[in-house]
């Protein structure tokens, strides 16, 4: 495919995804418009800054901004008058008060730019959706567009945060869910350098593709709280659940990947999925289908409470004056992401309980400075374990991962860790003179 026959590309929402997708279509060959309803996002990209941490993103925003193939805008007017394809990026949170999933800015989205398609287009929606959303909005845009012409498609994204744009480049698979042919075309015109490359691709309905990530974060969730069940029984059993998983992880049908026991999950996604899926199924009158995931729910929450536990036992069944080291902010390394951050849960739980909680993260310090302004922070690991009585390891950042151990005990009160996610060789820790605690292993 030469690119001047390559759809010419919005993308709508410069979050996580869309920034990222912005970025990464226009690596591919694409003419990209990036749009957003906050200016200041919009002025920091078009500045070469991305407005979160994302390894090698920025990079390949000021490379891909050099091209001119590459613009942004908080106009939907200009948007809809420059691209043939608009990919809906927003972000869809858990609401406020209820698990079900908020879909105002989904909504809105789509009807600032409808309003603006005189001519022959193709809206696609990216966003995590409960299902039935992709039907509803095809009916909301044909309402609103001026062209009868305009067609919706939904093409899920299963992007990790610290790996984005490797997963967008190269990603597991496509997924289209398409009402026409010409939509199905007209996709696989957007994604030909990534098809080509050899990504299989499954074309759908609507509800098939939303169902798919919902699916997905479903089950990696299990599977994460599967290996934290099996972590508790670890825990009375005196078994190591780290070698457990090392064993299953051999079986094909099983496999090691997301089986690391430990705080468990929270971020933007995993947390929020499963409830808003939960929610979902109940309006659709099959709760029963999906009550296993309330218990997969909490398991991850009783990681959290079984941490703040462990470390009361460290000190001595008080936490009123100890200082506490907490290593970690981010819900996952590699990450300034703080949603549902188990690290800052503990941290602030163990604050409550009396102690004085010191906080460092390699890059999340400012979005955990915001979020709980009622810890404390430090510099670098060192400083902030400066006459600890407790050290936590909540984040397994690399920089955590290879600690000396000697260096650390100079400068704690006690040399007492948990480590929170069973990253660290508990005979090399105990070795230097340590306590050491994890979760699932003696
Ligand atoms: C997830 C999905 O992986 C991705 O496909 C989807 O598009 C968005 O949601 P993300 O939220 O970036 O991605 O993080 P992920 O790498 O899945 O980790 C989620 C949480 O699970 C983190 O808190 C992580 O620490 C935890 N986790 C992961 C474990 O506790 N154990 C594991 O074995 C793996």
């Amino acid at each position: 495919m030469t690119i001047s026959s390559r759809p010419r590309l919005s993308i709508i929402g410069t979050g996580y995804l869309g920034a990222t997708h912005a970025v990464c279509m226009t690596e591919l060959g694409y003419d990209v418009i990036g749009m957003d309803v906050d200016v200041e996002k919009i002025a920091r990209l078009r500045a070469g800054e991305v407005p979160f941490f994302e390894p090698g993103l920025g990079e390949l925003l000021r490379k891909n901004l050099e091209t001119g193939r590459l613009r942004f805008s908080t106009s939907f007017e200009e948007v809809a008058g420059c691209a043939d394809v608009h990919f809906i990026c927003v972000g869809t949170p858990q609401k406020k008060g209820e698990y079900a999933a908020d879909l105002s800015y989904l909504d809105s989205a789509i009807a600032g730019l409808a309003t603006h398609l005189n001519y022959r287009a193709l809206v696609v929606g990216k966003s995590t959706v409960p299902a039935g959303t992709a039907a509803r909005l095809a009916d909301l845009l044909a309402a609103l567009a001026p062209s009868p012409d305009v067609e919706l498609a939904w093409n899920p994204e299963f992007l990790r945060e610290g790996f984005a744009v490797e997963d967008t480049l190269r990603p597991d698979r496509l997924v289209f869910g398409v009402r026409s042919a010409w939509s199905e075309q007209q996709l696989r015109a957007v994604f030909a350098p990534v098809i080509e490359a050899g990504t299989p691709v499954v074309v759908t309905d609507f509800a098939t593709a939303e169902l798919v990530k919902v699916a997905a974060n479903s089950f990696l969730a299990t599977k994460i709280s599967f290996i934290n069940a099996m972590a508790e029984v670890c825990e009375v059993t005196h078994a190591d659940v780290t070698q457990l998983a090392e064993a299953l992880g051999y079986d094909d049908r099983i496999g090691r990947r997301f089986l690391n026991a430990g705080l468990g999950f929270g971020g933007g996604c995993l947390p929020k999925d499963i409830r808003a899926f939960m929610a979902r199924a109940g309006e659709l009158g099959v709760d029963q289908a999906l009550t296993f995931l309330k218990d997969v729910d909490e398991i991850n929450m009783r990681r959290r409470t079984r941490v703040v536990d462990l470390g009361f036992e460290l000190v001595n069944d008080s936490y009123i004056g100890t200082k506490v080291c907490v290593l970690g902010a981010a819900f996952k390394p590699n990450s300034d992401d703080i949603r549902d951050s188990p690290a800052l849960d503990v941290a602030a739980s163990m604050q409550r309980h009396g102690a004085v909680v010191v906080v460092y993260d390699p890059a999340a310090m400012d979005n955990a400075r915001q979020a709980h302004p009622e810890l404390c922070y430090a510099d670098s690991a060192l400083a902030a374990a400066q006459g600890a009585n407790l050290v936590l390891l909540l984040t397994e950042w690399s920089e955590f991962r290879q600690m000396d151990p000697q260096v650390l005990a100079r400068v704690v009160a006690h040399p007492r860790i948990v480590d929170g996610r069973n990253c660290l060789d508990p005979a090399v820790w105990r070795a230097a003179g340590w306590t050491y605690r994890a979760l699932g292993r003696p």
